[in-house]
């Protein structure tokens, strides 16, 4: 039987990327592979665990590029050569283009370390301690053109207490994100997510 095929994005070291990957070998995600990793950073721990792994890599530079979009073609090509089914974004710290998400239309997810629509952007969970939130946590959504904003997939909670540091919060995030993402993506190859307007309906769930 074919196997359902991932595409990695990421820029960091990989965390992320690395929990899929060991849910695959597993079959906790069944009958799927990562195809393909790609990274926007030389130096990216994921892209070097990638190549470690045998997985087929790349580091697609914006700079060699005349502009965004002629990068983000280089992108989809990579992806479409590998017959990717669904593309996840596992800390890739770069906005994805119309053209993009045209492409792969309902097929990108991503995760996002706060409950949004609370803190998109950068330094998410700095931004939860400041504020003072008594819980955040982590998002995994389908992406759509504006950043963080898709339609929301899955959602885990985690308190924020008042010794907490960024650090610490990150940590206790990460570890759901590490939970949820790949139970994402196992709903997804499993069929069991529909998209009506904003929601995302779990079959057998919702
Ligand atoms: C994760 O916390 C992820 O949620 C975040 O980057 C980190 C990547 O860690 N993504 C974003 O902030 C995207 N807006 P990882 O490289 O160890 O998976």
């Amino acid at each position: 039987m074919k196997k359902n095929k991932i595409g990695v994005l990421l820029s960091g070291r990989g965390s992320n990327f690395r929990a899929i990957l060991e849910n695959t070998k597993k079959g906790y995600i069944k009958n799927t592979e990562i195809a393909v990793v790609i990274s926007d950073k030389s130096d990216a721990g994921g892209l070097q665990y990638a190549k470690q792994e045998n997985i087929p890599s790349f580091f697609v530079n914006l700079k060699e590029f005349q502009n965004r979009d002629k990068y983000e073609e280089k992108i989809i090509d990579i992806l479409k050569n590998h017959e990717v089914d669904l593309v996840v974004l596992a800390g890739y710290m770069k906005i994805i283009g119309e053209n993009f998400v045209k492409n792969f239309k309902n097929r990108i997810m991503n995760i996002h370390p706060a409950l949004l629509p609370s803190f998109p952007g950068l330094h998410s969970q700095k931004k939860a301690i400041k504020y003072g939130v008594r819980y955040s946590g982590c998002t995994v959504h389908f992406v759509d053109e504006k950043m963080d904003h898709g339609p929301i997939i899955l959602q885990a909670v985690v308190p924020v207490l008042q010794k907490d540091t960024e650090e610490t919060l990150s940590i206790k995030i990460l570890k759901e994100e590490h939970k949820i993402y790949s139970e994402a993506i196992k709903l997804f190859f499993e069929g069991k997510l529909e998209i009506r307007g904003r929601k995302v309906f779990i079959k057998g769930r919702d």
